[in-house]
């Protein structure tokens, strides 16, 4: 196969379990274990070929855009894997970019494995998870189809991500886009202002105890039991930027807040859903795939102009 038209095609993750601060930033070593479902809806897409300047190039949904990041990441994969000539990097992103749904861990995820399939190295996932990480630590995850748990280690080797080998279920995830603007603030940004808090330490050790129950739940296939884990470990995360002592910050606006309450509304109602909010307004619904058109309807009822998106368990890096 000529490999230069290859393409390498990487699902986003949630984090049921999230990563929220870095114990060292140079190598995105976290501080927490996290835990993932790869999401069948949001992707990208990438390719590479020889660049025809004398620099790594970057197009993105066909635009030319600013190459640092890229560049930055390739220079990683070039003391890695050996140095390679300049790069022209072309992605197509399958998630509404920077609204808070990681569009990075689908784009980081699929540039390692395109950048070393290009290369002909056959390198193993976890491997790749490694390599990845480096870019954008939930990235880490995106190389697994169902759920993934990445390892938080103690240095590059031993932190990286693998298949839970989880059994079948009906979860669905439904994505409430509250806003497509940019988020305000980062995530590698509001994860430093969140180690401020005077909290962060109790959360670490809230997050191994979860990070164990729900590996537990995933195991059992108990969608409640992971919904009521996943929206504990995801408050418990947002309080950290409401209580940190340098800049102090929230991603909720009202409409977060709003459609909270109306999932608390429901589940008093039998309905089976949980919240999961990340680095945006956003929030994700965890339900089963038989209720997630109930859901919908009664959001829609209450708020006609919301985007409302269900995903269900998406696959692992592929290759075309
Ligand atoms: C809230 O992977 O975007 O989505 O490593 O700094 O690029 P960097 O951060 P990033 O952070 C994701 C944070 C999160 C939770 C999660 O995905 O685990």
């Amino acid at each position: 196969m000529d490999s230069t038209f290859m393409t390498a095609t990487a699902h986003t993750n949630i984090a049921l379990i999230k990563y929220w601060g870095k114990k060292n930033a140079f190598l995105n070593l976290p501080t927490t274990s996290s835990l993932s479902l790869t999401l069948d809806r949001f992707y990208t897409t990438t390719s590479v070929s020889p660049s025809e300047t004398s620099t790594d190039t970057f197009v993105l949904n066909e635009q030319v855009c600013d190459a640092t990041r890229v560049h930055t990441f390739l220079k990683i994969l070039r003391t890695q894997l050996g140095d390679f000539p300049p790069l022209h990097v072309s992605s197509d992103n399958h998630v509404p970019t920077s609204a808070g749904l990681a569009s990075s861990a689908s784009a980081f995820a699929a540039l390692t494995g395109e950048v070393v399939a290009y290369l002909g190295l056959d390198l193993p996932k976890e491997t790749l998870s490694r390599l990845a990480r480096r870019g954008s630590g939930s990235a880490s995850r995106s190389f697994f189809g169902h759920f993934a748990v990445w390892h938080e280690g103690v240095d590059d080797d031993s932190s990286f991500a693998e298949s839970l080998h989880a059994p079948d279920m009906p979860i669905a995830l439904i994505v409430a886009e509250v806003s497509g603007q940019s988020k305000k603030v980062g995530s590698s940004e509001g994860m430093m202002r969140a180690m401020t808090s005077p909290n962060y330490d109790d959360w670490v050790k809230q997050s191994a105890n979860q990070f164990d129950d729900m590996t537990a739940a995933v195991a059992n296939a108990d969608i409640e039991k992971i919904g009521a884990i996943a929206e504990n470990n995801a408050l418990a995360m947002h309080a950290l930027n409401l209580t940190a002592t340098r800049q102090p910050f929230t991603y909720f606006t009202d409409e977060t807040q709003l459609i909270l309450s109306l999932i608390k509304d429901m589940r008093r109602q039998g309905i089976l859903a949980y919240a999961t909010l990340d680095a945006g307004p956003n929030v994700k619904i965890v339900t089963t795939k038989a209720q997630a058109p109930e859901i919908v309807a009664a959001l829609h009822d209450y708020l006609p102009q919301l985007k409302l998106d269900v995903a269900v368990s998406g696959p692992g890096i592929t290759y075309d």
